[in-house]
């Protein structure tokens, strides 16, 4: 049997927050509090609008990706984002990252999405060949991004 096949995929539960948060490291983001992935995650399970994926292998949380669906007011649908997206290190190129991600774009059909979005940091090359590669057409030579903190919510 491949690891493939081993590896299942299915909706993320708060009392994944440790394994999560070590998946977060992983993408960069070394300094979640567990509690607070619990409780982000015990959100993720109430959002009507999105949801949160793992995947699981050996028992493991190998892999997760959040998406999250937001209408368009300048056409029909909604637009399904996916907000983070990570498989461990040691369980790259098994097919993983894309089961993950046709996990989001099924759950953003059924939310009424009728395309899908990504952002990527520049230095994440790898994952502009993956997402090249899973049928995703780059965009950033026709949309810039922006982006402002702002210093209510939280
Ligand atoms: C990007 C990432 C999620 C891909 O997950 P993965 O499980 O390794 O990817 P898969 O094995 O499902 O690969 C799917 C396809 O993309 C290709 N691919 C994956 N990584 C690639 C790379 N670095 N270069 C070229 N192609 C790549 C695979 O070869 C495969 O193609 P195939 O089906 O034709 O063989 C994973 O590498 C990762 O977690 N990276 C660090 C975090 C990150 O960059 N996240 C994205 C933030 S936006």
């Amino acid at each position: 049997m491949s690891k493939e096949s081993e590896c299942t995929v299915r909706k993320a539960r708060p009392e994944d927050a440790a394994q999560v948060a070590s998946l977060l490291a992983e993408l960069g983001y070394p300094d979640n509090d567990v509690d607070d992935v619990r409780r982000r995650l015990a959100a993720w399970a109430r959002e009507t609008a999105g949801v949160v994926f793992v995947a699981e292998a050996d028992a493991q949380v190998v892999g997760a990706v959040a998406v999250a669906a937001f209408p368009y007011l300048e056409r029909r649908g909604r637009c399904g984002r996916i907000v983070a997206l990570v498989v461990a290190a040691d369980r790259r190129g098994q097919g993983i990252g894309r089961r993950l991600v046709e996990a989001a774009e099924e759950a953003a059909g059924s939310l009424g999405c009728v395309t899908m979005e990504v952002t990527s940091a520049r230095t994440r090359t790898e994952s502009h060949a993956f997402y090249r590669n899973i049928g995703y057409q780059e965009w950033s030579d026709r949309s810039a991004r922006y982006l402002k903190d702002l210093r209510f919510g939280a």
